[in-house]
């Protein structure tokens, strides 16, 4: 099973951004934490980040080809991109919207997401733990599907 870790804008900043919101673990270590879990888990992780809408709404389009699921913070986009919402809706691969803060305990635009009826669940205010539980709550949902 292939799941397709998706990061989007300022989260390569991770580890130096607003550590009051993020915490302090830079990207590679969030990786290297869920590669650990995915070991476990038995399934393979391919990681990719971008600051660009249109590289992240490129690589959901291919991902339907290569990946069984995708892991996915959004980041800002995930309040404000149709384009990747409609991506996401046109590959219908099962997706885990995660978030590293607590989206309901900050500014009211951060409280809409285009992108949460579309996925499979949503996990947010956990910190890095919040990819860790987004990535056992979509392997658990895609080895299980239609059982
Ligand atoms: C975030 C929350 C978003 O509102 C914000 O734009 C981010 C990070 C999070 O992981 O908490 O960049 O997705």
């Amino acid at each position: 099973m292939k799941i397709l870790v998706l990061n989007g804008p300022n989260l390569n900043l991770l580890g130096s951004r607003e550590k009051a919101h993020y915490g302090k673990l830079t990207l590679a270590q969030i990786e290297k934490k869920l590669s650990t879990l995915a070991k476990e888990l038995k399934v393979s992780l391919d990681f990719f980040q971008s600051n660009s809408e249109a590289e992240l709404v490129e690589k959901v389009q291919q991902a339907k080809k290569h990946f069984d699921g995708i892991l996915l913070n959004a980041a800002a986009y995930t309040h404000t991109s149709i384009a990747l919402r409609d991506a996401l809706s046109s590959v219908a691969l099962p997706f885990v919207e995660v978030h590293l803060s607590n989206l309901a305990k900050r500014e009211d635009f951060r409280r809409q997401s285009l992108l949460s009826d579309l996925a499979v669940g949503v996990v947010f205010g956990f910190g890095p733990n919040s990819y860790l539980l987004g990535l056992a709550g979509l392997v658990d949902h895609l080895k299980n599907r239609g059982k």
